[in-house]
């Protein structure tokens, strides 16, 4: 259309050569009334509209000027040029060379950039952080290959106090996990540079036993892992958690698992049905309150339920208040009114009741035994996709720190770390 307008320029007469001055001339108004005022509305966004039209932007390169071109359709190209390119940089360099406007322009990266795990320390509020983790792709095939990994999220007061067990648990798996460490904003502790767990520290805030922003810190873990596309599965520990088995058989049991492990017990007692409140309702009723052990170990699809759950969040910080404990009593109660199905219906985290009161036992050094250790790996059995298996636990609490050297030195042989 605007070859044959340029030719009929070059053969015609002097009124259509006046017609057409005036339309250009008019069309330069229009386009730099709109270049200021796009400028103006849209310097903000540039860097999106940059990124939201890369064809656009670099077209003025790619499509070759009218030929020949007359030297009063050049303004107009680069007038385009500084409306989608309208930084400061690019606007001086579009009068004199537009190949290099384009080159200097902000490099574009593409997927690899977009997939690229932030660092665990970032300045994302909460509201931030839980909107940008609750994002889906709708395309369910990934046009990348991504070796699936564990998230292991640990929730601690301090340090991770059997650090030297994990730090020989995790060697020579990179690439298969992803550790997050969530802990009291108040504590300090320079984790060297060579430890799995140095710049794993996620912004965390002040969690109090048995309160919401227990639940509140577990939402805020899932949200940082799930920061990553590669994380498909997650795992949440505590300081004096271990695990009883080495990498690959974890890595395997959670990966090839067709369920979620989320405990859903009907505790008819005081300390399961007593806690419910009846100002849950509608959201929750007496029938659909359950208990599970905190610990739990889950998938991506029910990780992100959960940091963009705006149902059940609330009613638990209104109405479950201790003696209510939202962390044995917010998934559970979720998963078995939404994701009943998904769910195993027990946790691979052992820990001993047996004692009785509102804490578990500790095992300190006498108690770690080679016997003692096997049957925490191989005492019961369960069903695991479907089939009977001895392995029902991958890891254990609560082991204090007096307990480390006898876990270290049976850890090799007996759960066959390296
Ligand atoms: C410049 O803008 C005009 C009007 O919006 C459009 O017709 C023309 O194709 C653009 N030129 C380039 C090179 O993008
Ligand atoms: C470009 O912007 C920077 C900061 O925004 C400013 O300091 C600089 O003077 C500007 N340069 C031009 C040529 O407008
Ligand atoms: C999952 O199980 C299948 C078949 O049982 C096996 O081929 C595959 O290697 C397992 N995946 C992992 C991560 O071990
Ligand atoms: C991990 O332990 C299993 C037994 O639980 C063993 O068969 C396997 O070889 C061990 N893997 C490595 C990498 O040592």
């Amino acid at each position: 259309m605007k070859h044959k307008d340029h030719e009929r320029f070059i053969t015609s007469s002097f009124l259509n050569f006046f017609t057409h001055i005036i339309g250009f001339g008019f069309g330069l108004l229009i386009g730099i009334s709109l270049t200021s005022y796009l400028s103006k509305t849209f310097s903000l966004n540039f860097q999106i509209q940059q990124f939201l039209l890369p064809s656009l932007g670099a077209k003025p390169q790619l499509s070759p000027p009218l030929s020949p071109p007359p030297p009063s359709i050049i303004p107009i190209t680069s007038t385009n040029v500084s409306v989608l390119v309208s930084n400061n940089k690019t606007k001086v360099a579009s009068n004199t060379n537009e190949k290099r406007v384009i080159k200097k322009s902000k490099t574009r990266k593409g997927l690899s950039d977009f997939l690229e795990p932030p660092i665990a320390m970032h300045d994302m509020s909460e509201e931030e952080l839980l909107w940008r983790a609750s994002m889906v792709p709708k395309i369910q095939k990934t046009p990348f290959k991504q070796t699936p990994k564990v998230a292991f999220m640990f929730l601690t007061k301090g340090a991770v106090l059997l650090a030297p067990l994990w730090e020989r648990f995790f060697k020579g798996h990179e690439g298969f996990y992803s550790i997050y460490v969530h802990s009291e904003p108040s504590f300090s502790e320079t984790v060297p540079q060579s430890s799995v767990f140095h710049d794993r520290r996620i912004p965390s805030k002040e969690v109090k036993w048995g309160e919401n922003s227990m639940i509140e810190a577990e939402r805020r873990l899932l949200a940082n892992a799930l920061l990553d596309f590669s994380n498909q599965r997650f795992v949440l520990l505590s300081e004096s958690c271990i695990p009883l088995f080495n990498f690959s058989t974890i890595y395997t049991y959670l990966i090839n698992s067709t369920k979620v492990y989320v405990e859903t017990l009907d505790v008819k007692t005081n300390v399961g049905r007593g806690r419910y409140n009846s100002n849950m309702m509608p959201q929750i009723d007496l029938s659909q309150w359950r208990k599970g052990s905190q610990w739990f170990q889950i998938d991506r699809e029910l990780a992100i339920e959960i940091v963009s759950d705006e149902l059940y969040f609330p009613v638990f910080k209104n109405h479950c208040n201790p003696p209510c404990y939202s962390d044995e009593h917010y998934i559970p109660t979720m998963v078995n009114i939404k994701f009943l199905m998904r769910t195993a219906s027990r946790t691979l985290t052992w820990v001993d009741w047996s004692k009785g009161g509102p804490h578990p036992s500790k095992f300190i050094r006498p108690d770690v035994t080679i016997d003692f250790l096997k049957q925490l790996r191989h005492g019961s059995s369960c069903d695991y996709n479907g089939q009977t298996t001895n392995i029902c636990h991958l890891f254990a609490r609560k082991f204090t720190p007096h307990a480390l050297d006898r876990l270290l030195r049976f850890a090799p042989k007996l759960m066959q770390f390296n």
